[in-house]
């Protein structure tokens, strides 16, 4: 076995252990996980671990109106939904319209669909009439878009928007649009004086990654 392999095959045992010792409650949101696997939609939704980062960082930022872009098949868009409780909202964007059928019957399966509104269609085309203010944010589309896509999160937000960005480290040091995207990204994250933020370097069930995480001022 490689070292790579090595490497994935612990930090995919320690997550399962991880989810099974400090997550009870991402049992029932497995199901939408299946549903995914059975639609045949690709195996990229975040971790169990990571949904449940983002439904933290949803209810610390006091967030009931959530927007996200990059639904595939709503696993976490129903950690953002559990985060905004059930006066909140979640508005997501997804490009594929098979991809969104499976996400809203898993989420209106769970008992979030009533808080999740889907927007079908290539996102820039779909903000535009997306209305804020947001108080959380999470970017995880088409990376070559990422620039664009966190000028819109800022057009939407308030101070205290939390934006979160997935995917900011497996590929930064690839040619491309998706790693430009990225790198254009957080370039703007460490300059514009409206954002406080950092980058984490992660690993886990998915690899070695990373997420952005910055508040606006
Ligand atoms: C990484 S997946 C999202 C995973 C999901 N956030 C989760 O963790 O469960 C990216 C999704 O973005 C969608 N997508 C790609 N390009 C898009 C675009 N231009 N506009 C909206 N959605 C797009 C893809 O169809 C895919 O479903």
């Amino acid at each position: 076995m490689s070292t790579d392999d090595a490497n994935t095959e612990k930090w995919s045992r320690t997550d399962g252990y991880l989810e099974r010792t400090v997550l009870p409650d991402a049992a029932e949101l497995t199901p939408i996980r299946d549903a995914q696997a059975e639609g045949g939609l690709p195996d990229i939704a975040v971790s169990a671990t990571q949904g449940k980062l983002l439904y933290l960082l949803t209810t610390i930022a006091g967030a009931s109106r959530v927007l996200e872009i990059g639904t595939l098949g709503g696993y976490s868009t129903a950690w953002l939904a559990r985060g905004v409780g059930p006066e909140g909202s979640v508005t997501t964007l997804e490009f594929s319209p098979e991809h969104a059928a499976v996400a809203r019957a898993s989420l209106d399966e769970a008992g979030l669909g009533d808080r999740v509104r889907i927007e079908v269609g290539p996102a820039l085309d779909t903000l535009p009439f997306v209305t804020g203010p947001f108080g959380l944010v999470f970017i995880d589309a088409d990376k070559a878009n990422n620039r664009q896509y966190l000028d819109w999160a800022l057009r939407l937000s308030e101070p205290g928007t939390v934006i979160v960005l997935d995917n900011v480290v497996r590929r930064l040091d690839e040619e491309g649009p998706d790693a430009d995207g990225t790198r254009a990204a957080l370039e703007r994250l460490g300059t514009d004086p409206r954002l406080d933020a950092t980058a984490l370097q992660t690993v886990g069930i998915k690899g070695w990654d990373g997420l952005a995480i910055a508040v606006v001022r």
